[in-house]
């Protein structure tokens, strides 16, 4: 049984959490799912246990280091068959994955436990995140946490709002979550609903149902 979003143990104090109760409510098995910014790979992990056996998650990272941990995340849980890992910047993956993806995570910011001199930056995660709307079907979301905490995260996060407050509220709906109650730059998320359909893609879950 759903328990839906406020149910959850940890409710709302914890965004990940929060995200991943909207995110697995969407994603069916046989579906294709991407890690924007695989960092630990805790994303990556929760993708390929929704999307089950018949379905795909592409992970993206730049860095080494996140790549191995992920990797290694994957291997430990036995999912290895659902997972492919890439290294390139998320701005490419159009060159990586195609169209008819189910749900995309980014987690803005730095490798945690590493330095914070390879955060994610404006001018790639903008043209990454258009890219991927392009990419997502229609019913799809997109999931984003945005980290305030490093050296260009306030130009990014305002790169990041100009343009997801341009976007066309016909065919997305665009919803950011932020703790009133908590420091000026706590971090904040974002979720983005592809609200119709715009070319015949489907997924294998939907072709099979
Ligand atoms: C906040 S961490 C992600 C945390 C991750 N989701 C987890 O579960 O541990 C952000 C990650 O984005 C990566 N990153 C930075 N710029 C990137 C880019 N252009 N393309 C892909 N990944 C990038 C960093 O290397 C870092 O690992």
């Amino acid at each position: 049984m759903n328990r839906g979003i406020w149910l959850n143990s940890r409710g709302i104090q914890d965004i990940q959490t929060l995200l991943r109760n909207y995110l697995k409510d969407v994603i069916q098995p046989g579906d294709v799912a991407v890690d924007a910014t695989a960092g630990r790979g805790r994303d990556t992990l929760f993708l390929a246990q929704c999307v089950g056996d018949q379905g795909k998650v592409y992970a993206f990272d730049i860095q080494e280091e996140a790549l191995t941990s992920t990797r290694e995340l994957i291997k430990n849980h036995d999912l290895e068959k659902r997972v492919e890992i890439i290294k390139a910047s998320h701005s490419e993956i159009a060159t990586h994955v195609p169209p008819g993806i189910k749900a995309i995570v980014f987690n803005l910011g730095y490798l945690p436990g590493s330095s914070s001199k390879l955060a994610t930056r404006a001018e790639t995660t903008v043209p990454a995140i258009a890219q991927a709307l392009n990419l997502l079907r229609a019913t799809g979301l997109m999931a984003i946490t945005v980290y305030r905490a490093h050296d260009h995260a306030l130009e990014e996060s305002e790169a990041l709002l100009a343009f997801l407050t341009s976007l066309d509220k016909k065919e997305f709906s665009v919803l950011q979550g932020i703790y009133l109650n908590q420091k000026k730059l706590s971090p904040y998320w974002v979720i983005i609903q592809k609200n119709r359909r715009k070319t015949n893609e489907s997924s294998p879950a939907e072709k099979n149902s």
